[in-house]
């Protein structure tokens, strides 16, 4: 892996002809303001935060925007998965309207996946569609939902049932955010970092075994290399198949049992990531259950996401019905059938379904947490 504490700031790029856009990754980016005000087009903005990030980061941007000479209002949402919903992003085009924001003004998403989703989903209905910006400010937004212009929010009966496909115009990680990040939350993220290893990097899965340790200690430098190389595994599916017509379904891999999960518990109590892991989990034992995978996968992965301290089954009190119930309203249900993400290999994923549902049965009834 090449080493990235050289180059304290890395920009990728998301190739998507003219809805292009960079990814800056790296320390002290939320210090060179003219990395997001770029990217405004006209001269308002409205930032987006929750009453957790706000009082951390908001001053620095919005200092930024008055340098900028850039009139702004700001929305302070409730933290929390729960708050994902449509009444939120109704306050964001309450105050859009009421502060008489036009179709050139700019929305800024400051904070994690949640406050992301939602912004860039009030960026996509507003006056048909108005420019956004992503700052993420936990590592799963740093590696996942900031880049790919998926938004949305949560139906009472399923997640992400409610959205639209609206790409920002640039996405700001700045690394020094994570300092702030509770541990679990590290951990959260840490799971979509690995969902890249397993789906497309055998390699990088390997560097993920040998550096978790430092990775959870927050070495700034392999924590900066990890975002890289997801971001570059994400920006290349997201440019090969933007609005998800095949390859960039892999990307959900454990999502279909990780959102069962999640809407079964209670949304907020297992966290995304939480849940991701988990159902990648399961994954590999169905895919092993159907001989297509060696059982070192499967072990490797509890292995791997044990030490980023993770679950690696799901909540003990699930049954299969549940299970079943929930995942056939997912968004991945094609003609009554579930799709899922299952491996050929470790560092290589499909999408099937053409799947033994007794097998799968059998999966949604074992792997689960001890009690
Ligand atoms: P989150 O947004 O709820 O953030 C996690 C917690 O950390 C929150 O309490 C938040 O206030 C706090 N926080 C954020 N930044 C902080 C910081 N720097 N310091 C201290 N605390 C901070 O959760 P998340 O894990 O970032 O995102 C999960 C959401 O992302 C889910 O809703 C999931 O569905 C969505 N998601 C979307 C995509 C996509 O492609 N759009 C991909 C993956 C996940
Ligand atoms: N997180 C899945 C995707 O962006 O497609």
């Amino acid at each position: 892996m090449p080493d990235s504490s050289t180059n304290p700031i890395q920009t990728l790029q998301v190739d998507l002809g003219e809805r292009s856009y960079p990814i800056h990754i790296g320390s002290g980016l939320l210090d060179q303001p003219e990395r997001f005000t770029d990217h405004i087009a006209g001269s308002s903005a409205l930032v987006v935060s929750n009453t957790t990030v706000a009082p951390l980061y908001l001053n620095r941007v919005l200092t930024h925007l008055d340098q900028a000479g850039i009139r702004h209002d700001q929305v302070i949402l409730e933290d929390g998965e729960e708050y994902k919903t449509l009444a939120a992003v109704e306050s964001i085009i309450d105050r859009l309207i009421e502060q008489r924001h036009d179709r050139k003004t700019t929305l800024i998403a400051l904070g994690g996946g949640v406050v992301g989703d939602i912004t860039g989903f009030a960026a996509a209905i507003y006056q048909r569609g108005v420019p956004f910006i992503q700052i993420p400010t936990t590592l799963l937004s740093q590696v996942d939902s900031s880049v790919g212009g998926k938004t949305g929010v949560n139906h009472p009966s399923g997640k992400n049932m409610i959205g639209a496909f609206h790409q920002p115009r640039c996405v700001i990680a700045d690394t020094d955010t994570l300092d702030s990040l509770p541990q679990r939350e590290l951990s959260a993220g840490m799971a979509e970092v690995i969902k890249y290893g397993l789906i497309h990097d055998a390699e990088f899965f390997s560097w993920l075994e040998r550096e978790m340790e430092g990775l959870m200690r927050r070495d700034k430098a392999l924590l900066a290399e990890a975002i890289r190389v997801s971001c570059e595994t994400k920006a290349a599916v997201v440019a090969a198949d933007e609005r998800e017509a095949g390859l960039r379904a892999i990307l959900n891999l454990g999502h279909t049992f990780g959102h069962a999960i999640e809407s079964a518990m209670g949304y907020g109590n297992w966290l995304h990531g939480e849940a991701v892991a988990a159902g990648m989990v399961m994954a590999a034992d169905l895919s092993e259950r159907h001989g297509w995978i060696d059982p070192s996968v499967r072990q490797r992965s509890i292995e791997l996401l044990n030490k980023a301290r993770l679950p690696t089954g799901a909540p003990a009190g699930m049954s299969v019905e549940q299970f079943l119930d929930i995942m056939a309203i997912d968004k991945k249900v094609d003609a009554g059938v579930i799709k899922l993400v299952l491996f050929k290999s470790l560092g290589e994923a499909f999408v099937s379904d053409d799947y033994n549902p007794q097998l799968l049965r059998e999966t949604l009834g074992n792997n689960r947490l001890e009690t």
